[in-house]
């Protein structure tokens, strides 16, 4: 099974995509941890897509679509996948379409954009191994501090609230056409994000079977 989690900054792809790799045992993929993790590595990718990313702009086409080539060529892909922030834009789907990936469905998760700056300016990410938390709904055992590896808990640099409005802005004008695109082929199925993660999960687990 072959799925894309499709919607704005901070709906909850992240957090959902854990949800459904653990009830299907597929990997999830997200070009944003992938590309943190390049920049933090400072690989040629990473020094490409810094300036973008820091700015909330998209990280150009050709950058992102040869990390997500390498990534779903690997072997625990060959099952399935969950696409976490991947296609962003029109030409990043007809990419994957030209590298012969049949997607089966794409869930979008739709969470008006006066809940995203409030989600965003409570969100904590582990600054070593990346795990998200937020401070009001799915906050950490121990203050500041990740559950999983003990690491440090930050902001993450693109969540201040001018770089939230930019990435929003550029969520409406290149990734939501999207929508139309995948409508188009039969293959989207809108899940209403909840106030509460597992009443999200719920509704995304049975979008799934629908
Ligand atoms: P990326 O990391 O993909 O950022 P994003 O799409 O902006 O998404 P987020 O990670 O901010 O949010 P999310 O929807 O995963 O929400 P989360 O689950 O964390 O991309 C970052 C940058 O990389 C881009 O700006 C771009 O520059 C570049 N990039 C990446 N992919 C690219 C591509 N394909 N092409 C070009 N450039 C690309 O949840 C958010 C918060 O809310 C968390 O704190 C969470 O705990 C909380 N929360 C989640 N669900 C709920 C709920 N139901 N109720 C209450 N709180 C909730």
């Amino acid at each position: 099974m072959n799925l894309i989690l499709l919607g704005a900054p901070g709906a909850g792809k992240g957090t959902q995509a854990e949800v459904i790799c653990k009830a299907k045992g597929i990997p999830a993929i997200s070009t944003g941890n992938m590309l943190r993790e390049a920049v933090k590595n400072g690989t040629p990718s990473g020094l490409a897509a810094k300036s973008y990313m820091d700015a909330g702009a998209l990280v150009p086409d050709e950058v992102v679509i040869g990390i997500l080539k390498d990534r779903i060529a690997q072997d625990d892909c060959k099952n399935g996948f969950i696409l976490d922030g991947f296609p962003r834009t029109v030409p990043q789907a007809e990419a994957l379409d030209r590298m012969g990936v049949t997607i089966d469905k794409v869930i979008e998760i739709y969470v008006p954009d006066e809940t995203i700056a409030k989600r965003l300016s409570g969100r904590r990410v582990c600054e070593k191994c990346g795990n998200s938390y937020h401070v009001d709904y799915k906050p950490s055992k121990a203050e500041g501090v990740c559950d999983a590896c003990g690491g440090k808990l930050v902001i993450r640099k693109d969540d201040e609230p001018a770089t939230v409005l930019d990435r929003l802005r550029v969520y409406h004008e290149k990734t939501a056409p999207l929508k139309d695109f995948y409508f188009a082929q039969g293959k989207l199925q809108t899940v209403e994000g909840q106030e509460d993660v597992s009443e999200t999960s719920k509704l995304t687990l049975a979008a799934l079977e629908a």
